[in-house]
């Protein structure tokens, strides 16, 4: 059985688990939550996202096993910008606008590699690995120029945890916006593992799709032969870091009365950095994460999905595991989850429902959409968040 089915987590996580499994219960909000279908296909709100959060919030931009060593770049969109991430000499990931500084040409296309200087293909310009133009072809024809001036334009990017975040808007410090949850993401030690994989799916609106990531209430009726088969449906911890969540799932062999024999057995747990990452990995294994991005109208999104565990070894029954967890993933979301929104996106697009309705048991849900409006409204007032009632 691929180890998706043995994720871990702490023993206070299982005692909690274990309390719901005796009472019935589950971690739920005080009310449900309402929201007009509009809100998943009005353009204008879909252009709010795009500019308060995806213009403003630190991004995933990348992993720091993608460029382990000086040199090793990586070239990406981000947005509507093309963006360039490159190891510097002092070791440091730098986010560049992946534009030349004479006439804007693109200096390298989408993709991973390494280089010892960044050369423009267009006019020869070359810039060493901190982004500096160091020199210009045919300068004494070109004319005199302030290089200095024509360095590459620099873009907030911040590396911790294994992971690589760049703002296209202010300066990203990590430490304050993702909270708790940093040390969450740093216990999972992704700078030792290796990228096994990067799939692309696409789907509807990219809430309607992050939804399914915070919602732990269809694992048994969607996912029936993978995830839905091995977790209690619907017995769920919700704990959070301003808008950043960790949801917490109870694996079907956890009892309800002992000890896991394994100390840290029990638990699956999935992590969501605001606003469109979900990290569904294991410590000391792996998987799947996932980051959706607006697609070119508010009907449409686009899911990288980066598949990370620790590195192969000679051990070929390893391997195997691993590509099977991959597919097992790549085709519950592909042909369960995003088959899904696609239906739904239809559905809301013909006024049927008006409205969707989160329950008290979408917890996960009512958090993030709450976040999610707090940014758009840009009011300044802190967000209304659902607390947990039931323990
Ligand atoms: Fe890059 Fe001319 S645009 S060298």
């Amino acid at each position: 059985m691929a180890a998706i089915f043995t994720h871990i987590g702490p023993q206070a996580l299982n005692r909690r688990l274990q309390r719901h499994l005796r009472a019935g219960s589950s971690d739920l909000a005080p009310g449900k939550l309402q929201l007009p279908a509009d809100y998943y296909l009005d353009p204008e709100q879909w252009q709010r996202e795009r500019e308060y959060l995806f213009q403003r919030l630190p991004l995933l931009a990348g992993f720091s096993v993608e460029l382990p060593a000086p040199g090793d770049y990586k070239a990406l969109q981000l947005m509507d910008t093309s963006v360039l991430l490159i190891r510097g000499d002092d070791q440091r990931v730098r986010a560049f606008i992946n534009s030349c500084q004479h006439r804007g040409g693109r200096l390298k296309d989408e993709g991973r590699g390494h280089c010892h200087k960044l050369v423009c293909p267009y006019h020869a310009w070359r810039y060493n690995r901190s982004g500096e133009l160091i020199s210009i072809l045919d300068q004494e024809k070109f004319g005199e120029l302030e290089r200095r001036q024509h360095n590459l334009a620099p873009l907030a990017c911040a590396e911790d945890a294994g992971l690589i975040f760049v703002s296209l808007g202010e300066t990203v410090v990590l430490e304050e916006f993702l909270g708790g949850m940093l040390a969450e993401l740093r216990e999972l030690g992704l700078e030792r593992w290796q990228l096994w994989d990067r799939r692309e799916l696409s789907t509807g609106n990219w809430k309607l799709a992050h939804d399914g990531y915070l919602d732990g209430y269809h694992l048994a009726s969607l996912h029936p032969h993978s995830v839905g088969s091995v977790v209690h449906n619907n017995v769920l911890l919700f704990d959070h870091w301003g808008p950043h969540q960790r949801m917490s799932f109870a694996q079907k062999e956890l009892d309800r009365d002992r000890a896991p024999e394994l100390p840290d057995a029990g638990t699956i747990i999935i992590r969501t950095v605001f606003p469109n990452v979900s990290i569904s990995v294991a410590r000391d294994w792996g998987g799947m994460i996932s980051v959706l991005w607006p697609g070119a109208s508010a009907d449409q999104s686009r899911t990288e999905q980066y598949f990370l565990y620790a590195p192969a070894t000679e051990n070929e029954e390893y391997s195997e595991q691993v590509r099977a967890e991959i597919a097992l993933y790549h085709n519950a979301v592909r042909a369960e989850d995003y088959s899904m929104v696609d239906k739904v996106q239809q559905n809301l697009a013909v006024g049927s429902p008006a409205s969707v309705t989160f329950g008290r048991n979408e917890l996960g849900n009512q958090r993030w959409h709450a976040w999610l409006k707090y940014y758009c409204e840009q009011s300044g007032e802190a967000p209304s968040i659902p607390t947990i009632t039931a323990q």
